[in-house]
């Protein structure tokens, strides 16, 4: 038992530990008979706090996400939480607010998910695998995070917000040098070196949209920053600084976690064969029901936080204001008293009530649909294409205490 002798999860050490001994521990975590306190370490660049309590039951994780009237988004969901001055500078994240702020952003943004704009992205999105998939073909074996996955979920966010095609090769760059600042956070003198670089791209893209913006107000077309930039008939539209807040949303939310998931997804499927034939044997039957399991089990979330606002008793805990409480995705996702067999990878699955796109109330990720197309169309068109497609070595992670992140899936066919 000495993981549970040493056991942290509030430390980014305690994430470079092998997947069982991380598994190991929370499932310790799961049979305490009340959330355990962690405290805060230090982290560069980032606010230290007191410290928090671990919602890892799934019970934990879908009271903690319902009950708003406790358990507020403000002023961060991440931990730990950003310094002040980058709400000064980027503008509020949709997912750090509360209602009635919350409410009217999200009424508003809504609108880029409207089924008239998902339709629209069907057609692009089946282009876009195809011809991620062709480049993954002519480049023969290699990454497929830098090849394929990176890529797609670029070229179908910059698809669904309607940006110009001149601009991809930029946002690309950009949104590779956010990925690679995540990816050194363990390393102070790469984080300085990369914290540059992350600061031009968070810019670049941000007033990229912002320029957009601008533009569509005076000459609005048919796509969605033209929906967000401009008044609907209650007068609501984005101001500028919250169309930039939105993208950088997005990056992280819209294009990096689905790409993770699709190295998941492969990585999964390379190692669970059996899983994979039966999937293949009949896609349209199975695609759904797989999706699901792989998104329970990579679980590419691994955590956001909630604080407090009113007195309450969490499985017996007492909290009070100002209390932190980090939902864990991946602990919940693997709850025995919810999942027959958890650790088990099985497409058939079902019912699967898991967490990973957040659990029931007013922020339930908003992309969920179009993660789930994503992953639908560009397996088939994989596995079309590359029937033998395989990992050429294991997955190279990123160490977080965030996401479940791949930095690099060499993959071979
Ligand atoms: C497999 C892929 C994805 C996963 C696992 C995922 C997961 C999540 C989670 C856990 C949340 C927070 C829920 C909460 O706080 O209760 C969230 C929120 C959000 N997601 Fe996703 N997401 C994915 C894909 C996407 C995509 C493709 C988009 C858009 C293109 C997107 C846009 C958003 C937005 C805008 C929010 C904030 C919603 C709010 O605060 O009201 N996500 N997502």
């Amino acid at each position: 038992m000495t993981v549970i002798a040493d056991l942290d999860i509030a430390r980014l050490d305690f994430w470079e530990r092998p997947a069982a001994e991380r598994a190991e521990a929370f499932a310790w975590l799961r049979r305490q008979e009340r959330p355990v306190f962690f405290s805060q370490p230090k982290v560069p660049l980032a606010r230290s706090g007191r410290g928090f309590y671990a919602a890892v039951r799934h019970t934990d994780v879908v009271e903690a996400s319902r009950n708003a009237a406790v358990f507020a988004n403000s002023p961060a969901v991440t931990n730990p939480e950003p310094p002040k001055w980058v709400k000064h500078i980027y503008g509020d994240s949709l997912e750090n607010m509360d209602a009635p702020e919350h409410t009217r952003l999200r009424r508003i943004v809504s609108r880029a998910f409207a089924p008239r704009m998902m339709q629209r992205l069907e057609g692009l999105m089946q282009r876009r695998a195809e011809t991620a998939v062709a480049e993954l073909a002519k480049a023969g074996p290699g990454d497929f995070v830098e090849l394929v996955a990176q890529t797609f979920t670029t070229h179908v966010v910059c698809d669904l917000l309607g940006i110009p095609e001149e601009h991809r090769e930029k946002v690309l760059g950009w949104v590779r040098d956010t990925v690679e600042y995540q990816a050194v956070r363990s390393d102070p003198k790469g984080m300085l070196r990369h914290a540059v670089r992350n600061t031009r791209a968070t810019f670049g893209l941000r007033n990229l949209v912002i320029g957009l913006g601008k533009e569509r107000r005076r000459e609005p077309g048919d796509d969605v920053i033209s929906a967000l930039a401009n008044a609907d008939v209650n007068g609501e539209r984005l101001t500028g600084t919250e169309l930039g807040a939105f993208f950088l949303l997005l990056v992280v939310a819209g294009i990096d976690t689905p790409g993770h998931t699709l190295s998941h997804a492969v990585t999964l499927l390379s190692e669970h064969p059996e899983q994979r034939e039966l999937l293949l044997s009949d896609y349209d039957a199975h695609i759904s029901g797989a999706v699901d399991e792989i998104v329970r089990y990579a679980s590419p979330i691994t955590q956001l936080q909630r604080t407090v606002v009113a007195e309450h008793e969490l499985r017996g805990q007492p909290l009070v204001p100002g209390d932190k409480v980090v939902m864990f995705y991946n602990s919940a996702n693997r709850d025995e008293q919810v999942f027959t067999d958890p650790d088990v990878f099985d497409i058939t699955r079902g019912p699967n009530p898991h967490v990973s796109f957040g659990g029931p109330g007013a922020h339930y990720c908003l992309g969920a649909h179009l993660a789930k197309r994503e992953l639908t169309v560009l397996l088939r068109e994989l596995y079309t294409r590359l029937p033998g497609l395989r990992l050429a070595a294991p997955p190279v992670p990123m160490v977080s205490t965030f996401n479940n992140a791949v930095r690099r899936l060499p993959v071979t066919f």
